[in-house]
């Protein structure tokens, strides 16, 4: 089974974009940490970056046609995107949404989330573990769903 690992805008300079919040690793690293646990899954990993709304959308209607499932950190799109929130109601199967800090804890305008509503859970605050975490649950969710 395929699952997508969609990272929105900005995510591309993780590691030099405010570490203090976000932390030293890069996405390359969180892409290889994804891949790991994919494989111990038995989950094949297809991780993609964009600063790109329309790219993002783009991806979660492929998705949908070759995907188990998706993971998606969609960065400042969380709090802003009716489209992204309209793709990803399309999509029968379960979305885990990741956020690599405690949105919870920092500006007011970061504790709304468009996604929220469509995702089988949600994760903020535990570093890039979170990605570890969410394909871990999304094994367990698709191994859960009748085929
Ligand atoms: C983020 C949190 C968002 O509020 C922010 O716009 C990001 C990253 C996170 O992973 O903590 O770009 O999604």
């Amino acid at each position: 089974r395929i699952v997508h690992v969609l990272n929105g805008p900005n995510l591309n300079l993780l590691g030099q974009r405010q570490p203090h919040i976000y932390g030293q690793e890069t996405l390359a690293d969180v892409e290889a940490q994804c891949r790991e646990v994919g494989e111990a899954e038995g989950l094949s990993i297809e991780f993609r970056q964009s600063n790109r709304e329309y790219e993002i959308i783009d991806w979660i209607h492929e998705a949908r046609t070759v995907a188990a499932g998706i993971v998606i950190n969609p960065a400042a799109f969380t709090h802003t995107s009716v489209a992204i929130l309209d793709a990803l109601s399309a999509c029968d199967f379960p979305i885990i949404e990741v956020h690599i800090s405690n949105v919870h804890r920092r500006e007011p305008f970061r504790h709304h989330s468009y996604v929220s509503g469509v995702a089988a859970g949600v994760i903020a605050g535990f570093g890039t573990q979170g990605y570890v975490f969410a394909i871990q649950r999304l094994a367990r969710l698709i191994g859960e769903a009748p085929a």
